[in-house]
C-alpha cells in the first residue's frame, strides 16, 4: 500500500501547564519539551508505522532543524525524496498542552510557505502510482488545489483534512473523496455546530464524503449512501497532540485494506485515542502491533 503526504513539517516548542492561559495571563509552564511534528510529517509517520510505504512531499529549511527533522523522517523508513530544501527557516509550532491533555497550537509556517505547486509536479507519477493522498492545510491552498487536481486526474483516492480551517475554494471539494474536519473545523468551514447540517454544506460543495472527529466522543460519517456514528474507545489521556493526524493516517491505512468505512472509522478511532496516551506529535503516534494487541 502506498500513501503519498503532502504537506507540513514542523519543530514542535510545546509546553505543559496546568491550565490554558486565558487572553492577558502569563502563567508558569511545569514542563517543556521539543519534538518533531507538523500535520503532514505526523501524518506520514502514522502512515508509516501502521505498514504503508510513505512519500513525503513537504518544505524544510536549510538549518539545523530542517535537517534533523528530514533525518527522523529518513529513520522511519519514510521515502524523503519529496522534500525541499529551501532558503527559509524550517516551519514550527508553539503548543500548550493542558493537564487534561487539551491543547493550543500556533504555527510559524516558515518552508512550509515555500511548497510550491511545481516542486510537487515532480512526483506525478507517484500520486499516479499511490492508493491514496493525503493532504492538509499548512501548505499553500494553491499547492493544495494543484496537488489534489492531480490526484484525481489519475483516480487516486484523496484524503484532504482540512487542518487549520480556512477557507477552501469550490474547486478542492470537488476534487476531494473524503474530507475529515473536527468540529472546530467543520463549525468554521460551514458556519454551523449541527455535524449532520454541517457535512451534507460539504457535501454540496462537491466533496464525496465527510468524516468529523469528535474526539472522545468518536468520530461522525456522512455519504450519500448512509451516516454513521462510530463510538470512541476509552483511554486515559494525557496529550490530544496528532491524534487527528494518526486519525487520518489510519483512515487511509484501514481503506487501502480493505477494511468497510464503519471498520476502518473504528480501526482510526483507535489510533487516534491511543495517540493521545503519550506525550508529543510524532512520539506518541501509535506502531501496528500496539494497535493491534489493543483490539485484541
Ligand atoms: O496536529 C498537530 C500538529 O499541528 C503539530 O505537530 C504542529 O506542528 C501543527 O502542525
Amino acid at each position: 500500500m502506498k500513501i503519498v503526504v503532502i504537506g507540513s513539517i514542523n519543530m514542535d516548542y510545546v509546553l505543559h501547564v496546568a491550565n490554558l492561559p486565558k487572553k492577558g495571563e502569563t502563567i508558569t509552564a511545569l514542563n517543556y519539551h521539543i519534538s518533531p511534528g507538523g500535520k503532514g510529517a505526523n501524518q506520514a509517520v502514522a502512515a508509516k508505522r501502521l505498514g504503508a510505504d510513505v512519500l513525503m512531499i513537504g518544505a524544510l529549511g536549510n538549518d539545523s532543524a530542517g535537517l534533523d527533522l528530514c533525518n527522523r523522517l529518513d529513520k522511519e523508513g519514510i521515502d524523503v525524496s519529496g522534500i525541499l530544501f529551501t532558503d527559509t527557516a524550517t516551519g514550527n509550532a508553539m503548543i500548550t498542552v493542558d493537564e487534561k491533555g487539551s491543547n493550543t497550537i500556533v504555527v510559524f509556517p516558515g518552508a512550509n510557505a515555500k511548497l510550491e505547486k511545481t516542486w510537487v509536479g515532480n512526483f506525478r507519477e507517484e500520486i499516479k502510482k499511490a492508493d491514496c493522498v493525503i493532504i492538509q492545510l499548512e501548505i499553500p491552498m494553491e499547492t493544495v488545489a494543484a496537488s489534489i487536481a492531480i490526484a484525481r486526474s489519475y483516480g487516486t483516492r484523496v484524503i484532504l483534512n482540512p487542518a487549520p480551517a480556512k477557507e477552501i475554494p469550490l474547486e478542492i471539494y470537488r476534487n476531494v473523496d473524503i474530507i475529515t474536519p473536527n468540529e472546530t473545523e467543520l463549525a468554521k468551514l460551514t458556519g454551523t455546530e449541527d455535524i449532520n447540517r454541517g457535512a451534507k454544506i460539504l457535501m454540496d460543495r462537491g466533496v464525496q464524503e465527510v468524516v468529523v472527529t469528535l474526539g472522545d466522543k468518536g468520530s461522525y460519517y456522512l455519504s450519500n449512501e448512509r451516516e454513521l456514528i462510530v463510538k470512541p474507545v476509552k483511554v486515559n489521556a494525557i496529550d490530544s497532540t496528532a491524534a487527528g493526524d494518526s486519525f487520518n493516517a489510519a483512515l487511509a491505512v484501514g481503506l487501502n485494506e480493505k477494511l468497510d468505512m464503519e471498520a476502518s472509522l473504528q480501526f482510526s478511532n483507535i489510533v487516534g485515542a491511543l495517540t493521545t496516551t503519550k506525550i508529543g506529535a510524532q512520539n506518541s503516534l501509535p506502531y501496528r502491533d500496539e494497535v493491534d494487541r489493543f483490539k485484541k
